[in-house]
């Protein structure tokens, strides 16, 4: 079968399909055939050899998030012919999901949204877990005010959809005047493209998607969320009571479920900028690293 695995770190010229055996479930796994995967920015900085500490021997298959049909379900429950989508922490554990077969541990995996094709559901999970997971952490509930640094990304473009379903008041900050209208059309409050808008001291929560650090925007008492992992620790406002955290993506089936959930309620839409065959992948790397996205970045198998 086919892999993208990575045998020296580089530029997208490293990368290309290699023939690796077919893997076996262990107990507990769920054997999936590939559909569709996307490409998230951790991919990129682990292709170049950015992430240092923490990166899995090489050769290694990258790929975070997966749409598929199932093979083996295993005592999981899941049937063999089962539309399903899932996220491996590649950086963890080396299951990378960017090949033909992938096998990976039940409690990773969940049913697919029916609402959506297979190429929309490939691009939810990482961005849709990471911006779930966060809201989970800022404890944000209906009627609060949250600030969402990057509204108009993948992670944050799900967040501001999640948040709304929550009933949560959102205002965004973007960083261009295209991305204004998606704010808005997803019911963002106050949409900038310019931080010193932001009233001050104003929203119980902020979820910082790119390192934007606003903390003046957060209220004293409040909570303060990153999820740039490369622009470091969020500065320390305890003198103010603000709690804050640089939240990393954890593995989570359930979570997959709530998400497939609302996206079959109509309360939640993936965006795909554009889709490439698996035959494309430096080609799609490169639009990728290009930036000025309305979307993901999908890969077809
Ligand atoms: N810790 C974790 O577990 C975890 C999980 C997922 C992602 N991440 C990290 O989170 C970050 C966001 O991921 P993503 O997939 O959402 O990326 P993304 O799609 O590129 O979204 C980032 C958004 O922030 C915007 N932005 C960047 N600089 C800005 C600025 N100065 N002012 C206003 N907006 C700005 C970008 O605008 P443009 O489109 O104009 O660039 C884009 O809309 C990445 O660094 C990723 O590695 C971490």
């Amino acid at each position: 079968m086919r892999a993208i695995r990575v045998h020296r770190f580089g530029t997208p010229d490293v990368l290309g399909p290699v023939d690796v055996p077919e893997p076996e479930p262990a107990p507990g796994e769920v054997l999936i055939r590939s559909i569709a995967t996307g490409i998230n920015p951790v991919d990129d900085k682990t292709r170049e050899g950015a992430i240092g500490e923490g990166t899995p021997p090489l050769p290694m298959t990258l790929g975070w998030d997966l749409a598929g049909i199932v093979v083996d379900g295993g005592d999981s429950g899941l049937r063999a012919g089962e539309r399903v989508i899932a996220m491996s922490h590649q950086l963890g554990t080396g299951r990378g999901t960017w090949a033909d077969l992938v096998a990976l541990p039940a409690r990773a995996v969940s049913v697919a949204p029916r609402a959506i094709d297979l190429v929309e559901a490939a691009t939810l999970p990482l961005p849709g877990l990471t911006a779930a997971q966060t809201l989970d952490w800022l404890a944000v509930t209906a009627g609060e005010r949250l600030l969402i640094a990057g509204a108009a990304g993948a992670v944050g473009g799900l967040a501001l959809q999640i948040a709304r379903a929550r009933g949560v008041r959102v205002d965004a900050l973007v960083s261009r005047a295209e991305q204004v209208g998606f704010a808005r059309e997803h019911g963002a409050g106050l949409v900038t493209t310019d931080p010193r808008d932001l009233p001050s001291r104003s929203y119980d929560a902020v979820f910082d998607t790119f390192g934007a650090f606003v903390t003046e925007a957060v209220a004293d008492g409040g909570r303060y969320a990153s999820i740039a992992t490369q622009a470091g620790p969020v500065p320390d406002l305890s003198s103010r009571g603000v709690r804050t955290t640089v939240h990393q993506v954890r593995e989570d089936g359930a979570g997959l479920r709530e998400l497939s959930g609302l996206v079959d309620r109509g309360s939640l839409r993936p965006r795909v900028h554009a889709a490439f065959g698996l035959h494309e992948i430096r080609a799609a790397h490169e639009r990728f690293a290009q930036g000025r996205l309305t979307g993901k970045i999908a890969m077809i198998f």
